[in-house]
């Protein structure tokens, strides 16, 4: 492909280059994908206002998030096993997101680790938590965050238990792959992808093995994530982790405006409206559809951010007229890696931002803090009436 002007580029190219079972664990839902369905379609559901004779010189898409400067207002969420879906993944797009001005986040079942991350990058980053039962294990990983400096730690609530994935059972989701027949013949069509695998040595969950009691192998290890996702985490949990960190805190998961509720109650800096993407809970609403309620009942005592369903930078703005502080994209930079490695997430940046720069500047508006309701479109029905 010569020319790249869309994720939706970069998405077909990740496809071609990457194995299928992680590629297959990147884009799919939980169950039936109606959620993963309804994240993208609903913001095509939204319209924008066409504006004329409004002089757009000296626009600016600069902001910040919970405190911090940005080059626009948006952070890259997340995503287990990034370092499967190329060779040091974690570290590749943490150096696209510092050069582009952006935060990224590092998931707890990321393959390179904080301290991998941290080696790797000269701004601080941030770190997403999963509770865990080992309580030894989350008090170390919470030190071992701060001492590499994290500046926000994502506290995900929507994942105590796993939603189901049928793809991943059926390919039998390891890392790194198990070498069965059809694994091999997969892997013989992405002999790049298994090149830059065999040159590093980050192959395993890096922020688990070695950190955690008995985890020494994968074999161990994946019984240990089946078990030891925390299912009794509750708010006390999350009012503890608040004190254990004692620095920013973003609470991801948010889909409820009882919880959004609890939330700012509870004194997060941040709270992310979010459905993980469409892979936990099958059948709930997108997030775009949950914002408004969400912000209108807590907007003014908590940032809010959105993810899931973002492929654009008109998706972006339609989120932050709606009324979202700042946005997180999962699959749109995974596919920028997928494709092209460090390259592939700068590129996948800079296709948002200038989406999310000209579709501003053609809806009559200079500056990405001024967006709201006005430039958009939104039938009358949208959020629904749900009883
Ligand atoms: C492949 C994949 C792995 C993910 N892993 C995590 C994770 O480890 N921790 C987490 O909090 N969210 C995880 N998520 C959810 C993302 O952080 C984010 O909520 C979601 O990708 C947003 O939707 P989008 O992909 O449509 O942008 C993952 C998402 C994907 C696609």
């Amino acid at each position: 492909m010569s020319v790249i002007t869309t994720i939706d580029d970069l998405k077909k190219l990740h496809k071609r280059r990457t194995p299928k079972m992680f590629y297959d664990y990147c884009e799919s839902g939980s169950w039936t994908e109606q959620t993963f369905r309804d994240n993208e379609s609903d913001f095509d559901k939204i319209r924008l206002r066409q504006r004329i004779a409004v002089d757009m010189t000296n626009r600016t898409t600069a902001s910040t998030l919970i405190g911090e400067d940005v080059a626009m207002p948006l952070a890259l969420a997340p995503v287990g096993l990034t370092g499967m879906q190329r060779a040091d993944g974690e570290i590749k797009a943490a150096r696209a997101a510092e050069k582009f001005g952006v935060p990224f986040t590092l998931s707890t079942m990321s393959i390179c680790s904080i301290e991998d991350v941290a080696e790797h990058t000269t701004k601080p980053f941030w770190f997403q938590l999963y509770v865990m039962r080992d309580e030894d294990y989350v008090d170390n990983i919470i030190e071992r965050a701060k001492r590499a400096g994290c500046s926000a730690l994502v506290l995900t609530l929507d994942l105590q238990i796993l939603g189901q994935r049928h793809k991943d059972l059926k390919n039998g989701l390891t890392a790194p792959p198990k070498m069965t027949p059809p694994v091999i013949a997969d892997l013989a069509t992405k002999w790049r992808w298994g090149i830059e695998m065999l040159q590093t040595k980050r192959r395993t969950f890096r922020n688990i093995v070695g950190h955690a009691k008995g985890v020494e192998n994968m074999n161990s290890l994946s019984s240990w994530t089946a078990e030891q996702f925390d299912p009794a985490l509750d708010w006390d949990t999350v009012r503890k982790l608040k004190e254990k960190w004692g620095g920013k805190l973003i609470l991801k998961g948010i889909l409820d405006v009882e919880d959004a509720k609890m939330a700012a109650e509870i004194g997060a800096d941040a709270i992310i409206v979010s459905n993980h993407g469409g892979r936990q809970l099958d059948g709930a609403l997108s997030s775009i559809r949950m914002l408004p309620s969400i912000v209108e009942a807590v907007g003014d005592r908590v940032e809010v951010h959105l993810d899931s369903g973002i492929r654009s930078g008109q998706d972006m703005l339609k989120a932050l007229a709606m009324g979202a502080k700042g946005v997180m994209i999962g699959r749109a930079y995974i596919h920028g890696l997928g494709a092209m490695g460090e390259a592939g997430v700068t590129k996948a940046l800079e296709v948002i931002h200038k989406e999310l720069d000209i579709t501003m500047a053609l809806c009559g508006r200079r500056d990405v803090n001024t967006l709201d309701r006005d430039v958009l479109l939104v039938p009358e029905d949208f959020e629904g009436r749900w009883v």
